[in-house]
């Protein structure tokens, strides 16, 4: 038997007993006769003392440990004098009467500790040896409690978990894919699944009436702090449901994990937002609202006073931030050159500060009078100390987008985004549609399958462009960590669907025909969501980046630098799978 005992078992009661213990030296120190060794697991870390005076030969062999090494050591529970509150196993310590070394280890890298000396990439390079840290193994222990969670409550629930192929059909719509070539169908491609969104829907076709899966997905496109070329779903659907009963069951997922996971009960419906609000308030379609400095739309306070940004402008906007009319020109300048660095893209800023004694001072006092400045006071609802900061543009949705990320840095500055605090709702009534500039045409805002609004079903063809979705996405404190809908069910409107995003008859036979034929046996009315496992599991561990709470992500460039994948192909197996590589483009 290698262990009796983990490394984070042991307290007080234990004294006294004979234990053997197994796991790797976080630390060796000699202290006069005697050596420390801290020795870690899973589990934690517990202090194993060698006595010089008592086994001079044994204490010998413990002052040759190195950091990282495996082994086993025998020894009697003891209660510590000196004892350490820091840590759980501190009121006590092992004397120990024999050692093994079951496994010497090269000086690691970098320090394995809570806080350490190694980078981004070196840790990468090493990730198993990163997550020997506390901190990062913590995360994926908090991913698996998630895991085990959401397994129980949607089982409770009568849903079914049901695993779909990885190997499917490329998709036009969405991402781009990542392809497999086949060797058994020369010049043909697999794809791996986006989402399992057609084989879901496939398996109500089936009567399965509630599936779950906890699935992994992929995506060939650029990479953020919250996005992964290889991210995890927890993709639901169910049969016979309208978008309130989705979103109520999801609901009630989301308020479990809160209450099992963080201990946090939430108690209220999740307010519902809709998109023409969110970015009409926000400017974004995952609005933070842990706090408020929403948008006040100032086009007919500041226009026709001869500035010329902003009578030029198709929207002026602005935001009042509370108590901040003692930012310094210095700071001021700062936050202009935010917003104008390229990834922002706005041309300039215009500040105004209420001063105490009601007073306005702006950037552009010389085009607006003090009268004027008092109705923007006004439309800004502003107090005495408060500073009004606003944005205009040329393009409504663009200049929003702009004055959000001006938002989210205010708030960031004064404080409002506490990663302790929660504030989540529902954003609905998504447009069925948007304009692709790169395509030139209309794309599916959320996927082609998404029912259209009841209501708005007539505009298909006459102004496509307004239609409404029967889409939800739930949104936690600016993070989008799930979104679903209401799918068409009936072959006919589906068709007219592909034809609206420019798909022919054909076309639309080739690469959807197997869903709109399994429409035609029965098809039940039908909806469902896919939360993304790795943002909520960041959220909750408080984390900056999803790459953190995942064993072996990928870095910004898509790499697994600790694989060294992608990798090139030998030419054996480019033979076998009969590709020709063009040479790189200079
Ligand atoms: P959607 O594309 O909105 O919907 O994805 C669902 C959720 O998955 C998460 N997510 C990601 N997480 C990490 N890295 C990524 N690259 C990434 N992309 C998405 C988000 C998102 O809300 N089939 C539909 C769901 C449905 O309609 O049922 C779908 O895939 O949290």
């Amino acid at each position: 038997m290698y262990r009796t005992n983990t490394c984070g078992e042991l307290r007080i009661d234990a004294a006294g007993r004979t234990v053997t213990l197994a796991g790797w030296v976080q630390r060796a120190r000699k202290m006069g006769g005697m050596t420390f060794v801290d020795l870690r697991d899973r589990y934690g870390i517990t202090q194993i003392v060698f006595n010089n005076d008592t086994d001079a030969a044994l204490c010998e062999q413990a002052n040759h440990l190195g950091r990282e090494w495996v082994i086993q050591v025998t020894g009697t529970v003891a209660e510590r004098t000196a004892k350490n509150p820091n840590l759980p196993t501190g009121d006590i310590e092992i004397i120990a009467s024999a050692l093994t070394v079951l496994n010497s280890a090269m000086t690691p890298p970098f320090t394995i500790e809570e806080e350490t000396d190694g980078g981004d990439d070196l840790r990468m390079r090493y990730r198993y040896l990163d997550l020997r840290r506390p901190n990062v193994r913590r995360n994926l222990e908090l991913r698996h409690r998630m895991t085990i969670a959401v397994r129980d409550y949607l089982d409770k629930q009568g849903f079914l978990e049901i695993e779909t192929p990885m190997l499917v059909g490329s998709t036009p719509e969405g991402a781009r894919d990542f392809v497999v070539p086949s060797r058994m169908n020369p010049g043909q491609f697999y794809a791996l699944p986006q989402s399992p969104q057609t084989l879901k829907q496939l398996l109500m076709v089936s009567g399965m009436d509630r599936y779950f899966q906890i699935v992994k997905c992929f995506r060939d496109e650029d990479l953020r702090a919250d996005r992964q070329p290889e991210f995890t779903q927890i993709d639901c659907e169910m049969s016979f449901v309208e978008q309130d009963d989705v979103i109520n069951l999801f609901e009630g997922m989301a308020k479990f994990l809160f209450k099992e996971i963080r201990g946090v009960e939430l108690t209220e419906p999740f307010p519902r937002m809709s998109w023409a609000d969110a970015m009409k308030y926000y400017g974004s379609d995952k609005p933070d609202t842990r706090f408020g400095m929403t948008f006040v739309e100032l086009d007919s306070v500041l226009k026709g006073h001869g500035f010329s940004v902003f009578d030029n402008a198709a929207y002026i906007g602005g935001i009042c931030a509370e108590g901040c009319a003692s930012y310094t020109r210095k700071q001021l300048d700062q936050l202009t050159d935010y917003v104008k660095r390229p990834q922002i893209g706005a041309k300039g800023m215009v500040y105004a500060r209420v001063e105490q004694d009601g007073n306005v001072k702006s950037s552009v006092d010389k085009f607006y009078t003090q009268e004027t400045l008092q109705q923007l006071r006004q439309a800004m609802d502003a107090k005495p100390g408060d500073l009004i900061l606003i944005l205009s543009g040329d393009d409504v949705m663009k200049t929003r987008k702009q004055l959000c990320e001006l938002r989210l840095e205010m708030g960031r500055q004064l404080g409002l985004r506490d990663k302790n605090k929660f504030s989540c709702l529902w954003v609905v009534d998504f447009p069925m549609f948007e304009w692709s500039e790169e395509e030139g045409r209309l794309m599916a805002m959320h996927h082609p399958f998404t029912h259209p609004k009841d209501e708005d079903i007539p505009m298909l063809d006459t102004d496509p462009a307004a239609v409404r979705a029967d889409a939800y996405d739930m949104v936690i404190n600016g993070v989008e960590v799930g979104g679903g809908s209401i799918r068409i069910h009936d072959s006919e409107l589906q068709a007219k669907m592909f034809e609206i995003l420019g798909f022919t008859p054909e076309k639309a036979q080739e690469q959807f025909g197997f869903l709109m034929n399994a429409f035609k046996f029965g098809a039940p009315p039908h909806g469902g969501l896919a939360y993304g496992l790795d943002r909520w599991v960041s959220l909750f561990a408080g984390l900056d980046s999803i790459r953190d709470c995942i064993a072996f992500p990928k870095n910004n460039s898509g790499r697994d630098v600790m694989l060294d994948a992608p990798a090139p192909l030998d030419a054996r197996q480019l033979d076998e799978l009969q590709l020709d590589l063009r040479p790189a483009a200079e």
